[in-house]
């Protein structure tokens, strides 16, 4: 039998999904490890756990799945965008890698935009304006900061990318994570020759680009054995793990939009053309389909402010969860549910490692704001849930403005698997929510983009068409749709009333 793993690198742990040439899910295995804050603002991670995560749980996927070694033909590497791998002549990893969620580099961005001659020309090379999160900021951080680290830098990996090295040996990425870096000229799929010079960066520090479905080498012998593979199995480019998450929630086509609930929040759209918003407030990728773009609004912490209040706050009901041999998420949800819309007047502002789309403010801070003495834990969950779901509107709506038209939207990541989220989703963005046969996520995206590059299919507009189909529908509910309308814009406006308040406090000693 031919069958095709999918490895997502994800921020909280690494997940390995085996499926066959018809999209079956076979078997799902994963394993999980730390992220490290050794200052505020900053998330590390160390590589050697990610490499540990993958030897653990392939050889599990494939045993779950009943395959021998040989039946796996090609793998598919999807991971957290935008991390930084810093590796030395002898590929030793240097440093902690610096995350996508990590906000050292507000000096940086800055620095970056005036080394190109501005921020729009900035758009112009890269599509994009500097964003803190990034590749390149980062690494202009490391030669700010940590010069005798930066000196023994000869390659700088995507998380997904240094995995990728680990199993064959190929300094290798691809459009859809490369967009990420700021180092991309978005419009032609290659490098930035331009933004590299003006930055002073060498291109030899970069690895080689290839669109999503291409196979980039095959599994080396020791990672063959490491794994009970076979060196004829390809790794193919596969995708960051937004778009790769598109791929398997089958947005490969204009038309449709999705949102994906899981550490961060993302709001995605195809498009057959490069275009970008002038204001720089949602980001413009090379899609993981051939030749074809995609748009995206991110918010950082989404199922992360949830984590966040689940470890902070309630330890009393991690306790029942354990008693009950229940998720501490359904009912944290659950609870939840018992509140009116709006939480009785309490709001949420999601911004607990500051934000991306639309505010590009790493100083941005969460806050409840509306306390009264009427509110407990259920008002606090509520306001969590729907303040994550406003930030998310605030991308639906930059994609309204622009003219891209919203008449369905596919939830997935883990917040989609509760009904009451998703519920929320379709009242506040006003529009059907739908779910798919296919929960995977990126993992899913990748294993497919593997079963392309093999040559099971055409392509991966093929590949989803024949693999994907719609589960459920959740239509908006007009009552509170209405509420959700009058509330927005009081949302939209705390950010704006603290956002020097926040500057203020990052600045306090
Ligand atoms: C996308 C982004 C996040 C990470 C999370 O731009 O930063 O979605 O990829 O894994």
């Amino acid at each position: 039998m031919n069958a095709y793993l999918g490895i997502d690198i994800g921020t909280s742990g690494t997940k390995v999904l085996a499926i066959d040439a018809q999209g079956k899910v076979l078997s799902v295995a994963s394993r999980e490890y730390p992220c490290y804050a050794p200052k505020p603002l900053w998330s590390e991670q160390d590589p050697e756990d990610w490499w540990q995560a993958v030897l653990a749980a392939v050889p599990e996927a494939v045993a779950k799945a009943g395959l021998s070694g040989c039946d796996v033909k090609g793998i598919g590497l999807s991971g957290q965008m935008h991390g930084s791998v810093f590796l030395d002549r002898q590929d030793k990893v240097i440093r902690p890698a610096i995350l996508w969620n990590d906000q050292r580099t507000a000096a940086e961005c800055q620095e970056i935009e005036q080394a190109v001659g501005g921020r729009d020309k900035l758009i112009e090379l890269v599509a994009n304006p500097a964003m803190s999160g990034f590749t390149a900021p980062k690494i202009v951080w490391l030669r700010n900061n940590e010069p005798e680290n930066f000196d023994k830098v000869a390659k700088v990996l995507l998380p997904k990318d240094e995995i990728r090295r680990r199993l064959t040996g190929e300094y290798a990425t691809e459009v859809s994570d490369a967009s990420g870096t700021l180092l991309l000229d978005v419009a032609h799929r290659r490098w930035s020759q331009e933004t590299l010079s003006a930055l002073g960066l060498d291109s030899s520090l970069l690895p080689t680009v290839y669109e999503s479905e291409d196979t980039t080498g095959k599994l080396s012998a020791s990672a063959a054995e490491a794994l009970g593979l076979t060196t004829d199995c390809i790794v193919v480019g596969g995708a960051g793990d937004c778009a790769a998450g598109a791929v398997g929630n089958g947005i490969v086509r204009p038309g449709v939009t999705s949102t994906s609930l899981g550490t961060s929040g993302v709001v995605f759209v195809h498009s057959d053309e490069l275009k970008y918003d002038k204001a720089g407030r949602i980001h413009t990728f090379c899609h993981a389909v051939r030749g074809k773009w995609h748009m995206m609004g991110v918010t950082l912490s989404a199922a992360g402010s949830l984590q966040w209040f689940r470890n902070a706050l309630c330890q009393e009901l991690w306790q029942r969860a354990k008693e009950q041999g229940r998720d501490i998420y359904e009912l944290l949800t659950a609870e939840a549910s018992q509140t009116r819309q709006g939480a009785d007047g309490l709001f949420f502002l999601p911004y607990l490692s500051g934000e991306r789309t639309p505010h590009a403010d790493p100083y941005a801070r969460g806050a409840f704001i509306g306390l009264t003495l009427a509110h407990d834990r259920r008002h606090m969950a509520r306001a969590i849930l729907e303040g994550v779901v406003y930030s998310l509107r605030d991308s639906v709506e930059i994609f309204r403005s622009l003219n891209v038209p919203i008449s369905e939207i596919r939830a997935s990541g883990g917040g989609a698997k509760s009904a009451f989220w998703r519920q929320m989703q379709a009242d506040m963005f006003g529009s059907p929510v739908t779910t798919l046969n296919s929960e995977e996520g990126p993992a899913y995206g990748v294993a497919l983009l593997a079963t392309v590059g093999a040559g099971e299919y055409n392509n991966i507009e093929e590949a989803c068409d024949a693999t994907i189909s719609r589960k459920s529908q959740t239509e908006p509910n007009q009552e509170a749709q209405t509420y959700y309308d009058q509330a927005f814009p009081v949302y939209q406006r705390l950010y704006q009333a603290l956002k020097e308040e926040f500057r203020a406090i990052a600045q306090l000693p």
